[in-house]
């Protein structure tokens, strides 16, 4: 038997071990994004002595600006922080909330069948954004700069604008019925209705002041005064429900992350609302029970990892939502004698079935994600959303604030589909001021040797994405190489393996049919992944932006 004297040895030999062969600070600097003019600002507020906590507030706000079909000040998101000083670990969840006038069922009609777009188009789809005051939060707590400073950026370019690329007419077009139907945001993202052409530069005065004022005052700047009038006044006179008590009660929360183990790596990722860290940890703990996943031919590890996805995500169906709002039964879900019996539950030979509910199919979207590593060794890993591209399609008048639609992320009927093919039940229903589960996953994975920082967007696909990256992080395989790797998912329903063009051979889907699976090949890509590895022992840096986006990886070195 193992005396507490011993175990207290045992761990101090670990420490010693990692101390004597690990870096402790970086060095450098790296950070991904999606949009290189994010990516630049992030680094100008490194080089003026801002740590990863302000580039990051300056990323997100930029990011807001220029990719207006993911994130913004409309939205909200997860900041997953690691503090070098102390260690600490801390989630901002600046998840949206559901206003005070809403209620279980006001997506649907009189016979309870869900109102088509009622919940994706216009301001009753809008949750009271936390972005916000997310920003004002990581800035005061957590930043050495001021929010004048680290906006700056994200002003000049709402001001002056930026120019419009392939990939934003791509989102545009998308979306253009939706973004013509709302006068000011036709105004804003379109040019005389059309879709701006390649290069033209893309202004947004409104954005511009209301980014000012909350570089002066903070999150008061938005969720009270003119803004907050401004928002309420549009939302409400389009029909909307907000009022200027949702703005005014609206609170961030610091959570604990979500922390798990699997082989040598620790994974640190976002607790609920997210669901992204409860699925995660359920799909690695099943894998935990298969040591051999990695001897076996493709086919096989597809459908071994096919099947722990089928049932994670389908207890995230069953029983995720917010915590504050209902018990969710995490010690269960989480717990290794749960994880053993669902990975018994596994027939290597043959795929299980989704028993039916009704499901949609996920589509193309949008959302983004950034990672973050100062030279002290400060991390961020942030996936911040709108939802659908261009959120709702809607800007209160004035505000130059394009608010999300993030309301569709709840199930607005039990077993109904949301946008991303989603269900869920009465965990996940509409309740005045809960916050709607997400998928969304900033995550880190740490070894003995190396830390990985990464996430992405997709909707449903983020966790299995997320997995798929976690798996060749903890494998020490390049980050170029698994960011860029094709990719395949399920999310129990709808019971298909969903996959980007080779992602799997021929032979492998021969075999993976062979076994009962029904797969469903996707003709676009998907994602949008960004991420960094330190590796301590060489203190070496790498990072890489998704090549299926526009983003930009850098890595630079401290300046003083
Ligand atoms: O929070 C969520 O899970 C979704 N609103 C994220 C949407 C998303 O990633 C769309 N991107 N492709």
């Amino acid at each position: 038997m193992i005396t507490p004297p011993r175990i207290l040895l045992c761990f101090l030999v670990l420490i010693l071990t990692w101390n004597t062969h690990a870096n402790t600070q970086p060095q450098q600097h790296a950070i991904a994004t999606a949009h290189p003019l994010a990516t630049e600002a992030g680094m100008a507020i490194l080089r003026k002595g801002g740590n990863a906590f302000d580039a990051a507030v300056t990323v997100s706000a930029v990011l807001g600006v220029v990719e207006p079909y993911s994130s913004g000040l409309g939205g909200g998101g997860f900041w997953l922080l690691h503090r070098a000083n102390d260690g600490k670990q801390v989630m901002i969840d600046g998840r949206e909330t559901a206003p005070l006038a809403a209620h279980r069922d006001m997506y649907l009609d009189k016979s309870g069948e869900p109102i088509p777009k009622l919940s994706i188009d216009g301001p009753l789809a809008a949750g009271i954004p936390g972005a916000p005051a997310a920003l004002a939060h990581i800035a005061e707590q957590y930043g050495v700069l001021p929010l004048q400073k680290t906006l700056a950026p994200a002003i000049k370019l709402a001001r002056e604008g930026f120019m419009v690329d392939a990939y934003y007419r791509r989102m545009a077009s998308f979306r253009l019925t939706a973004l013509r139907a709302d006068h000011t945001s036709a105004q804003q993202f379109l040019l005389e209705h059309q879709i701006p052409p390649k290069n033209h530069r893309l202004r947004q005065p409104d954005l511009a002041n209301t980014l000012q004022a909350l570089a002066e005052s903070g999150r008061d700047g938005f969720y009270a005064g003119e803004v907050a009038r401004k928002l309420v006044t549009g939302v409400r006179q389009a029909g909307g429900i907000w009022t200027l008590q949702d703005l005014q009660r609206y609170q961030i929360i610091e959570r604990q992350p979500l922390i798990g183990q699997y082989q040598n790596a620790r994974i640190t990722s976002a607790s609920l609302p997210s669901s992204g860290g409860v699925v995660l940890m359920q799909m690695l703990n099943m894998l935990g029970h298969f040591d051999d996943l990695d001897q076996q031919n493709p086919a096989d590890r597809t459908h071994l990892l096919v099947e722990t996805m089928r049932r994670a995500y389908q207890d995230r169906a069953r029983y995720l939502g917010d915590s504050d709002f209902v018990d969710v039964p995490l010690n269960h879900l989480l717990s290794p004698v749960y994880a053993k019996q669902q990975a018994n539950s596994i027939d290597r030979y043959k795929a299980s079935i989704s028993s039916p509910m009704t499901a949609g199919k996920p589509e193309g979207a949008d959302t983004t994600h950034f990672s973050i590593i100062d030279q002290q060794g400060n991390r961020v890993a942030a996936t911040l959303s709108i939802n659908y591209p261009f959120g709702a399609c809607f800007v209160p008048p004035g505000t130059g604030v394009l608010l999300n639609d993030e309301m569709d992320d709840f199930s607005i009927k039990p077993g109904a589909p949301n946008a991303y093919g989603l269900v869920g039940n009465q965990a996940n229903a509409i309740e005045p001021g809960k916050r709607m589960l997400s998928s969304m996953s900033p995550t880190f994975v740490e070894t003995e040797n190396q830390v990985t920082i990464l996430g992405t967007p997709g909707g449903s696909r983020i966790i299995s994405m997320v997995l798929l990256g976690a798996l060749e992080a903890i494998k020490q395989t390049p980050v170029e190489t698994w960011v860029n790797t094709p990719r395949f998912h399920h999310q129990y329903l709808p019971d298909a393996i969903q996959f980007e063009p080779h992602a799997l051979s021929e032979n492998t889907i021969i075999q993976l049919r062979s076994k009962g699976h029904k797969l469903k090949p996707l003709n676009n890509q998907y994602g949008n992944m960004q991420a960094i590895i330190w590796n301590k022992r060489t203190n070496k840096m790498s990072a890489a932006s998704d090549h299926r986006g526009i983003g930009k990886a850098v890595i630079f070195p401290a300046t003083d």
